[in-house]
């Protein structure tokens, strides 16, 4: 049962390079979801931010011939500029190299070590810079790292090593009974699988001649902690003072760190005896026009660029429409384009200009008078409910699926009723302000999705731009009231 307060996270974000597409996918998602539950009436905190430690930003950073600080800094400008630009709104943006984070990580880390969760000794395993991740040799496919083609690091060397084989047991209880949530039920599964082969202890250092680019240890300035520990730390210091929101209810990812997520970050929380997330969503990776989304490739998608070139409510209408999530997709421009001209520009455009201007021209641009109900109505209830159920099972193709069939019935009922023949004042004015009220709905359904195109259909209704699922009511439209018809809202693409 959901509570009152919701907390949703994203990862944060490695900053060896500039956002792309699947970064915005998240982030985007969680934003959907955070304005769902706001005008549920829910107190929501939405956090986000970005991962800067670690061997994989250092080495970038020497790379290009710079301090990691000063690297990074304009990599974190542009994560910050691209959520503005997408309408992402987080309540806080936390960065792994924040003072007050650096800080509670190293305490965090003195009371494992006081508490006899970390201590020191060997370590030997397989380990891919491009995941910061430990493999086993049954994750490599000939002998490489299936993700980033690569031969892994094979590492021996002295450790401080966290405890993670003894909360095995707790882990699999918690997954097994849902009391933490792995969804989708195919993740869930997996990871039980995985747990049930055997967790090992985990390194949880590096050697600072390796890598100085990491907060150190407080019990060992030779060390520096293993950027995953850091990294985790993140759903706890980006609350600062908002400790009432703990513990998150939603945590958003891939598949690519669901792994550490439901082993390490887990036990870590179960050392220092803190609750723990309720869910855990992973959806599903981006391939671009059939193929891995790779800088060698040069397949990489921009989201700046793409919402500068159509629209950004485009942008992330497209991204949740086709693809169900939780499941793997493509991203193709082509497709797109042809969502943007039939779905938003033909069935969603049209029906708003339609019905202003038949509203303009037979009533002054004013509501008319209702009389009665109709399937209409009906159907707007109907859509509310399916797309409130859509949302609550994390369904948004579902949700867009449904709205999408009320705005094409609403254009139906306008061609059925032959509306603009219609003479007879009374039974015009019924049906336009059924089709006027079927647009407030409308707009508060996709306010998650579209917000600036669920804002701008509010202003032209000549209503305030609130959202609320309590709204959600036939008739609160008032008669007598101006609409104010604004421009098209989406131009055609060529
Ligand atoms: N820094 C870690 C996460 C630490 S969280 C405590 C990390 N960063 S990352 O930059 O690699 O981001 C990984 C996440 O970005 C994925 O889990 C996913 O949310 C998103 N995506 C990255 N590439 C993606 C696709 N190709 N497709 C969909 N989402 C993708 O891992």
């Amino acid at each position: 049962m959901i509570g009152f307060k919701f907390y949703i996270t994203t990862p944060i974000y490695y900053v060896n390079d500039v956002p792309h597409i699947g970064h915005a996918y998240t982030t985007i998602a969680a934003d959907i979801l955070t304005r769902w539950h706001r005008i549920k009436g829910k107190e929501v905190f939405f956090l986000t931010g970005t991962d800067e430690h670690g061997k994989k930003v250092q080495e970038v950073a020497e790379s290009k011939g710079k301090q990691p600080k000063e690297f990074v800094d304009g990599i974190v400008k542009s994560f910050k500029d691209l959520w503005i630009k997408l309408n992402i709104s987080n309540d806080d943006f936390i960065r792994t190299t924040d003072a007050d984070h650096e800080e509670e990580v190293k305490k965090v880390l003195q009371e494992l070590f006081d508490k006899g969760f970390i201590y020191k000794g060997h370590y030997e395993s397989y380990y891919c810079v491009g995941c910061e991740q430990y493999l086993t040799r049954s994750d490599l496919v000939d002998g490489c790292c299936p993700l980033h083609k690569k031969e892994p690091e094979l590492k021996k060397e002295e450790a401080y090593l966290f405890k993670l084989s003894s909360f095995q047991d707790q882990l699999l209880d918690l997954i097994e009974n849902d009391k933490l949530q792995l969804l989708p039920l195919s993740r869930k599964n997996e990871m039980l699988s995985f747990i049930r082969e055997g967790l090992k202890d985990i390194s949880i250092s590096r050697k600072k001649s390796e890598v100085y680019w990491g907060i150190e240890l407080p019990f060992d300035k030779e060390h520096t902690c293993y950027v995953w520990v850091d990294a985790f730390w993140n759903y706890i210091t980006g609350l600062r003072k908002n400790e009432k929101f703990w513990p998150p209810e939603v945590q958003l990812m891939a598949k690519d760190i669901l792994r550490v997520h439901s082993t390490i970050w887990i036990s870590l929380l179960l050392a220092l005896k803190l609750k723990i997330p309720k869910t855990m969503f992973v959806h599903g990776y981006f391939t671009v026009d059939g193929k891995k989304m790779s800088k060698t490739l040069g397949n990489v998608v921009d989201p700046k660029e793409l919402s500068e070139k159509y629209d950004v409510d485009a942008l992330r209408y497209y991204l949740f429409r086709g693809i169900p999530f939780g499941q793997d997709g493509d991203f193709s421009e082509k497709v797109l384009i042809e969502r943007y001209n039939s779905e938003l520009a033909d069935s969603l455009g049209n029906l708003i200009n339609r019905v202003l201007v038949l509203t303009e021209k037979n009533f002054n641009g004013n509501v008319p008078q209702p009389t009665e109900k109709d399937k209409l109505s009906e159907l707007c209830f109907e859509t509310m409910e399916k797309v409130n159920s859509s949302m609550g099972n994390f369904q948004f193709h579902n949700a867009l699926n449904d709205i999408w069939h009320l705005i094409s019935e609403s254009n139906k009922y306008i061609n059925d009723n032959k509306i603009w023949e219609i003479e007879d004042k009374q039974k015009l004015g019924n049906l336009l302000y059924n089709l006027l009220e079927t647009l407030r709905f409308v707009s508060i359904l996709t306010y998650p999705f579209i917000p600036e195109t669920a804002e701008n259909i509010m202003e032209q209704l000549g209503l305030e731009k609130k959202f609320s699922f309590d709204d959600l009511k036939w008739g609160k439209l008032e008669s007598g009231k101006k609409i104010k018809r604004g421009k098209v809202l989406f131009q055609k693409i060529k």
